[in-house]
């Protein structure tokens, strides 16, 4: 079929052939061994020793490191810079703890050789293969075994097993199932390149997702000079997590104040920026979130949303058209996270209201001023956790004044410093005191 029945699109269809073994008609086999039950207490659980990969944020959010045999999946847009992280990072684990395979499907060696000298390092521990067969990655790790094993990229493996092309769902759960026993039998940290879609998912199937042991995601413009990494899952450590890195010529380096950076760029006396404490996972960080509430373009409104969930953006105008009566139906409204962040937490709600509040209305919002909390239905300010920790970096990066739920300001100590707080029930006393906060 050229047409996919389904959806409509043309050319989407794929032929997967599944031959009589796969499908288990042609193995009748000798007796299966089963398992048997193990009182908990009768394991030997010894601490497990992390691999460090010497890049500081890609072991934070690992959660200290590799833990060997754990198979991770790291995925991206095209160009972010993958290849790069785990180059950088088999360059310094080879150099340091043991011997590194980097299996490269995408890339021929000359390529990666010259990354290599760019990101400045080579050592005799780094091993770099050409190979797109699993078979084949298998049999030379089982000969090195290495400390760590890269595969670029998941999607361009198969296993001779298959007769479906690279990329399909069948050849990239295989191939990944392959390595995870590897992986786990000869406890190899092994990490997998995944390419991501448009829409943001990894391509290939979720089942990729459940198998792996740890999820890092790759985040951020590739035209900008900031990338986040954000565990999304994460069996050996905690999760979400997040860490921040800078491209440079040189390779990926680590960010020591992220919050300062993401707020240094803030224009002063414009309406509709705010910069905002969120959370992910343990590690505090500011982000500014703009909107810009503009009379319409065209018959039907535009909402253009980016950095946060698009269905939160639309509830909170919802909310603020219909509890604080601000005409917003009626306009084009654009909201932006800025350095490519993206929110996953409701507690930047108030954020992206006051920022649609301080466009729609033209005031321009105090510098010192920040705020957070999650905005219900009714309009009502909710509680969100860990308000210490936000107030904290708030504090440390000397703003003045905090708008927080009401509910938390009755919890929390305050911080040193001059952070004013003000507690908040609804979002018209938002609306009241960006008013008074405004100088324009
Ligand atoms: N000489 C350089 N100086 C600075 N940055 C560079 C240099 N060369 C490449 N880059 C950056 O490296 C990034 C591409 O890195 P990399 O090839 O690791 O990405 P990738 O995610 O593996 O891409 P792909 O999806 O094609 O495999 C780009 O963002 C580019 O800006
Ligand atoms: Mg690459």
């Amino acid at each position: 079929m050229g047409r996919c029945p389904d959806c409509g699109q043309w050319g989407s269809l794929l032929e997967e052939r599944v031959r009589a073994q796969e499908r288990g008609e042609a193995t009748p086999g000798p007796a299966v061994s089963r398992a048997t039950p193990t009182p908990i207490a009768a394991l030997q659980v010894a601490e497990v020793g992390r691999l460090r990969t010497g890049l500081a944020e890609l072991d934070r959010v690992l959660g200290g490191g590799i833990v060997p045999g754990s198979l991770i999946l790291v995925g991206g847009a095209p160009g972010i810079g993958k290849s790069t992280l785990l180059l950088q990072a088999s360059i310094r684990v080879a150099s340091a703890a043991g011997a590194v395979l980097y299996v490269s499907a995408e890339e021929s060696l000359e390529q990666i050789g010259s990354r290599a000298a760019r990101l400045g390092g080579v050592s005799d521990r780094l091993l770099l293969l050409a190979e797109t067969s699993v078979q084949g990655i298998a049999e030379q790790a089982e000969r090195i075994r290495p400390s760590i094993l890269i595969i670029d990229s998941i999607q361009t493996i198969a296993t001779e097993e298959l007769e479906s092309p690279p990329g399909s769902l069948s050849q990239v759960r295989e191939a990944a199932a392959r390595l995870m026993a590897l992986a786990k039998a000869r406890q190899i940290g092994t990490l997998l390149i995944g390419h991501i879609t448009k829409d943001g998912s990894l391509a290939g199937p979720k089942a990729l997702e459940h198998l792996v042991d740890a999820v890092v995601i790759m985040e951020g413009d590739a035209h900008q000079l900031y990338r986040l990494l954000r565990t999304t899952k994460n069996r050996f450590g905690p999760s979400p997590d997040i860490g921040v890195l800078e491209m440079t010529e040189a390779g990926l380096a680590e960010v020591a104040d992220p919050s300062a950076v993401f707020v240094s760029e803030r224009p002063s006396g414009l309406p509709g920026s705010i910069v905002v404490p969120t959370l992910e996972g343990s590690r505090p960080l500011l982000v500014e979130i703009q909107a810009l509430v503009a009379p319409p373009g065209a018959p039907v409104p535009r909402r253009v949303v980016n950095g946060v969930d698009g269905n939160r953006a639309a509830l909170l105008l919802a909310v603020l058209e219909r509890r604080v009566g601000l005409a917003l139906s009626t306009r084009d409204v654009y909201i932006n996270v800025v350095g490519g962040v993206r929110i996953g937490e409701t507690a930047a709600d108030l954020g992206v209201a006051a920022a649609m509040v301080s466009s729609a209305r033209d005031v321009v919002l105090r510098p010192g001023l920040t705020l957070f909390g999650e905005v219900g239905l009714a309009g009502e300010v909710r509680a969100v956790p860990m308000a210490e920790r936000r107030l904290q970096e708030a504090a440390r990066l000397g703003f003045s004044r905090c708008l927080l739920p009401a509910r938390n300001l009755e919890q929390v100590r305050a911080p040193g410093g001059s952070l004013g707080l003000v507690g908040l029930r609804t979002l018209d006393d938002l609306v009241r005191e960006i008013g008074e906060g405004s100088v324009a």
